[in-house]
């Protein structure tokens, strides 16, 4: 598990640390940003997903995946019989990096608070971290997306799992094989939320 949840440090009230992110300028990512993107849906959902940070349309709307890649996470979230509203939806980072690089070290540090916060009062019993970049934060781990993807690893003292797949972006970007992997894996995810419901794993 990574560091981001082993800190034990009490986490603060949703709406500080909301308020918190809205003005935050601890990172430089906060100069070219058009809206900080903290999160979107159920506050109390049992599943969760993890992206990387916002692009261009999440930027300006101020909403996570809510450009193209978004839109296919919208429709594979739809195709397990749920809906973004009854799911929760967040970043790695909340500002946009420049020309979508990858946000530096510094960067996710300064913003992990937020994302702990998160995850801690969501309380998801599925994470579902998108891609390389969120599964290497949050899992702490070093192994590529495609060999890890798929499979369920104990999060949250094993009241939850986390399970990596691929990020949308991949599916868009022509990776033949993404969207079939990403069907399957939404599919284990709706299991292990049954599972951990209590009610029959179908
Ligand atoms: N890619 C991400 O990782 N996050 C978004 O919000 C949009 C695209």
């Amino acid at each position: 598990m990574s560091d981001l949840f082993v800190s034990s440090e009490p986490v603060p009230p949703w709406d500080e640390v909301m308020a918190d992110a809205m003005g935050c300028t601890r990172c430089r990512l906060s100069e070219g940003r058009t809206n900080v993107v903290w999160g979107v849906g159920r506050r109390d959902a049992d599943l969760m997903f993890v992206g990387e940070g916002p692009g261009h349309d999440e930027d300006v709307k101020g909403e996570p995946f809510v450009g193209r890649a978004g839109q296919l996470l919208t429709r594979l979230i739809e195709g397990i019989g749920l809906s973004r509203d009854d799911v929760y939806i967040a970043n790695v980072v909340k500002c946009r990096p420049p020309n979508n690089r990858d946000p530096q070290p510094d960067e996710i540090e300064a913003c992990s608070p937020f994302l702990r916060a998160q995850v801690a009062h969501v309380g998801p019993k599925v994470l579902m971290t998108l891609g390389n970049f969120a599964t290497k934060q949050l899992l702490g781990t070093t192994e590529g997306i495609t060999k890890i993807r798929g499979r369920e690893f104990p999060f949250r003292d094993g009241d939850a799992v986390l399970i990596p797949t691929f990020h949308p972006a991949a599916v868009l970007r022509g990776r033949g094989d993404a969207l079939a992997h990403m069907r399957a894996d939404f599919v284990l995810a709706k299991r292990a939320m049954r599972r951990h419901a209590g009610a029959s794993d179908a």
